[in-house]
């Protein structure tokens, strides 16, 4: 039976797409089956609707606290019985008990190496610090905002002329080659999770130079 993956986004959702066309070209035994977001009006959730998949909003807003919106949320994901979640620009910190009811099966892409920068403003912050690379990393989700488990990073020059949407923009090319394949290697059951260090069981490359 085809495993079931289901993303939650807060935007335009690019990463998202990227992961449900190589879903589709690559023949994953796997199913994008649902994609919500805390955003009523994200744009990904009309493409993703256009592709015929189950989409849900949940306006963040209209909770109380983060527990309260947290609990629900987890209600709408387990409504699809996922395999996966997949954190594709959700823009939320996770409570602890959301992320321990999918630990393990919840994954995160953050637009830094890991485990610098977290939060927000990553690529303003790279260019700041005078980093001469930059890139972006796939991790399994723990209670700690923007770490835990990595399972791929991708590594890109930042040259002297680059703002923080030249960086943003070539760091996303990255984004979009890493993150369905992580995916993909975690439905098939090609991670194994040791302490702080995943590894990929058939010895692919876990780092993208690009
Ligand atoms: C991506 O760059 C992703 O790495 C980042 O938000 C963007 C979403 O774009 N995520 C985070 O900053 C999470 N901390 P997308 O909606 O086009 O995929």
């Amino acid at each position: 039976m085809n495993k079931r993956i289901v993303i939650l986004i807060s935007g335009r959702g690019s990463n998202m797409q990227a992961i449900v066309e190589r879903c589709a070209q690559e023949g994953w035994a796997a199913d994008v089956v649902a994609v919500i977001s805390n955003k009523p009006e994200a744009s990904g959730l009309a493409w993703a609707a256009q592709q015929g998949i189950a989409t849900a909003a949940l306006n963040h807003k209209a909770f109380a606290n983060r527990e309260a919106f947290d609990a629900e949320l987890a209600q709408e994901i387990d409504r699809h019985a996922p395999d996966v979640v997949v954190l594709a620009g959700f823009m939320r910190i996770l409570t602890p008990s959301f992320v321990q009811h999918y630990q393990g099966r919840l994954l995160n892409i953050h637009p830094s190496l890991l485990p610098a920068f977290p939060g927000l403003h990553t690529h303003r912050k790279a260019i700041e610090a005078g980093c001469r690379v930059a890139g972006a990393t796939v991790h399994f989700v723990t209670a700690d905002l923007d770490h835990g488990p990595i399972v791929s990073q991708v590594v890109v020059p930042v040259s002297t002329t680059d703002d923080e949407d030249s960086l943003a923009a070539r760091i996303l090319v990255g984004e979009h080659r890493i993150y369905p394949q992580a995916v993909r290697w975690c439905v098939e059951g090609r991670l194994r999770i040791e302490g702080c260090r995943v590894h990929q069981l058939d010895g692919e490359a876990q780092c993208l130079m690009l």
